[in-house]
């Protein structure tokens, strides 16, 4: 057996996987992918690996490798769907809104006029936020009809091309803190509240971890949002309404636990090494939506406008 990790930098979270697998006496190659070059037609030196293990810093990179390895039947942890999903915060609404996940409301529009329709529609404060970010960056918590227009003339005289696609949610009147829970296949495994007097409670701005009891209530949650996304190891985060008890607000495919690990005690580096081993096992079987030959002209119109219905966030 051998596993491939795909990382940029060695964060602490790597650091941790590594010593993990080392641990486990699992052949293993790091490979960087800032020096990767892949060779669409031949894939003879990646098929020596069972799996591949994405700890890219970069969505974009992690997201181009994993398809290519997937594409050579190379199945990565997580997979390349699933990443597409989760990393776009949109895509990730929609899969949820599909499987019936309690989240707060979003709307979407696509220019200044039509946003500042659906703002008022679902009246304020209301949360704006890039469909592809991380780490809390430019979300924008709107209170009034001025900082709405306001920001809204920014993004379309600033932004870049992925500001002119506006994902607007209602604010979720949350206590002090929101909930980060690591989902493994089908259990929670560990969950953190993330304290913060700051409304966004990400750790990288400066929220800080708290053991979070696991109810039941929690686990189904996590694990129904998990599987809407498409499953694998990964890190929901969940809003606590005062109304309407738990409301899935994002799910993060190549999560940092470098507060998680320490603050549940829960060695997540090597859970996320023992789910990898069993992948390379085929123990568990991880697979990517397939296209099935059509079989007459309205066959294939459907899988078309399937597929590009579901590939289509990825076009630049
Ligand atoms: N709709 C919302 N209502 C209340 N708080 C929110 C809302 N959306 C985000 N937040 C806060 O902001 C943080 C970051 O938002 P998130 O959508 O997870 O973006 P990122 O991908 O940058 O982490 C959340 O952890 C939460 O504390
Ligand atoms: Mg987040």
């Amino acid at each position: 057996m051998k596993i491939g990790i795909i990382l940029s930098r060695v964060r602490v979270e790597e650091k941790w996987l590594l010593e993990a697998f080392e641990k486990r006496g699992i052949d293993f190659e790091r490979i960087d992918d800032r020096e990767s070059v892949f060779d669409i037609s031949r894939p003879d030196s990646w098929m020596v690996f069972d799996v591949v293990l994405e700890r890219s810093i970069s969505f974009a990179r992690g997201l181009y490798a994993t398809q290519i390895l997937n594409s050579w039947g190379i199945p990565t942890v997580n997979m390349a769907h699933v990443a597409a999903t989760c990393g776009d915060k949109l895509a990730t609404s929609s899969a949820l809104a599909k499987a019936g996940v309690p989240q707060p409301r979003i709307k979407v529009a696509f220019t200044p006029e039509a946003a500042l329709q659906a703002i008022e529609e679902l009246g304020y404060p209301v949360v704006l936020k890039p469909v592809i970010g991380s780490w809390g960056r430019l979300l924008a918590k709107i209170n009034d009809r001025d900082a709405a227009e306001a920001i809204l003339e920014h993004k379309e005289t600033l932004g870049s091309y992925q500001h002119s696609i506006y994902y607007i949610q209602e604010y979720i009147q949350k206590p002090e803190r929101d909930i980060r829970a690591f989902v493994v296949g089908d259990q929670t495994v560990c969950a953190i509240y993330r304290n913060s007097s700051h409304w966004i409670t990400n750790t990288a701005r400066n929220g800080q971890g708290e053991n979070c009891p696991i109810t039941p209530e929690l686990n189904d949650l996590c694990v129904k949002a998990a599987h809407a996304v498409g499953g694998g190891v990964l890190a929901v985060d969940v809003l606590e309404d005062p109304q309407r008890g738990y409301l899935v607000n994002e799910i993060n495919h190549t999560m940092e636990f470098h507060t998680l690990a320490p603050t549940t005690g829960i060695d997540i580096a090597g859970i996320i090494a023992d789910y990898t081993i069993a992948v390379a096992r085929k123990d568990i079987r991880l697979h990517s939506p397939i296209i099935q030959p059509p079989q007459n002209g309205q066959a294939l119109w459907n899988a078309l406008s399937h597929t590009l219905a579901e590939w289509s966030h990825l076009t630049p």
